[in-house]
């Protein structure tokens, strides 16, 4: 977008000693280049889940839109937005043009800085688009970042990430799985019912509703090697949907030591997205409802 703005891009040390300045990513968010449509779409996106998400979305979700005034009008300053979380969690919203290679995407979660794309989906594109922009990070991701235990769970997947990487592909499939199913598309058992925590969800209308009210999905337990070996699909709403608690659950599960486990994944096949197993604790059998029947990722 808008290749002739000069954005000053940052130097960051890495675990791994020298990155080159350019692989990090990083880029200034250039606010001022924003035009009054690319605000205008920023609050009409915000005030539709705004008003379909309270008793869809968790708690700690909501409360983290309302602490951060996402909803203040246009789009926010990512600098105002750090200083938020540089007083509670310390993680750093990091501006980037889009998604990144995994190792370096993994070594900024690791530091706790959470890449964000600068730019937004044209309005022809509110529904759906197929990368990430800055509504989805941003509005999807950014708001649970404040919520300790969810805070500590992202950098330690960032850490995780490093490790797989060095391990090799199969790895990395494994542990990609595991943030599909939980930080993209994750539900949350509450005591108030069946909630959303999945960025992926909560930064999309169609999927707000259907996650929750649509007949067609599964609703499964989460569970770490479950999850691990379950397929999933990038084009369609998801057949399946995990199920966790609560945020310390996730982060208990997911502490120990994933290498003898993904030694272990890789002797057995791994399971089609919408498949049910005996040992699944079921919350709901999906009806397969209009579910594609094309290869899963
Ligand atoms: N415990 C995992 C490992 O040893 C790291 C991890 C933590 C991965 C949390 C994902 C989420 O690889
Ligand atoms: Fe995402």
């Amino acid at each position: 977008m808008n290749s002739t703005t000069p954005r000053r891009v940052e130097h960051h040390q890495t675990d791994r000693g020298y990155v080159p300045v350019y692989a990090t990513g990083v880029v200034e968010q250039p606010w001022a280049d924003y035009s009054r449509t690319d605000h205008e779409v920023w609050d009409t996106l915000y005030k539709r889940q705004r008003e379909l998400l309270p008793g869809r979305a968790c708690q700690e979700f909501l409360a983290g839109v309302e602490r951060f005034g996402l909803g203040d009008g246009g789009i926010p300053k990512f600098a105002d937005l750090n200083k938020v979380l540089g007083t509670t969690t310390g993680w750093e919203l990091v501006a980037v043009e889009g998604l990144l290679p995994d190792e370096v995407f993994f070594d900024h979660l690791a530091h706790r800085r959470f890449p964000v794309s600068w730019w937004i989906r044209k309005p022809e594109q509110l529904d759906y688009l197929s990368e990430p922009d800055l509504f989805h990070d941003l509005f999807g991701h950014v708001p649970l970042l404040l919520n300790p235990v969810f805070a500590d769970y992202m950098q330690a997947y960032g850490r995780g990430g490093m490790k797989a990487f060095a391990i090799g592909p199969e790895a990395l499939m494994n542990l990609t799985r595991l943030y599909w199913y939980t930080v993209e598309f994750g539900l949350i058992n509450t005591k108030e019912g069946m909630r959303i925590y999945g960025a992926g969800i909560v930064s999309s209308k169609g999927e707000s509703i259907y996650s929750l009210d649509s007949p067609s999905p599964n609703r499964i337990g989460f569970g770490l090697e479950r999850v691990m070996s379950t397929r999933y699909r990038i084009d369609t709403y998801q057949q399946t949907y995990f199920v966790i608690d609560s945020f310390e659950q996730l982060f208990e599960a997911t502490r120990p030591d994933f290498t003898p486990i993904y030694a272990a994944l890789g002797e057995q096949p791994a399971h089609a997205a919408g498949d049910v197993l005996d040992s699944d604790r079921v919350f709901t059998r999906g009806n397969r409802e209009g579910w594609a029947t094309n290869a899963d990722t």
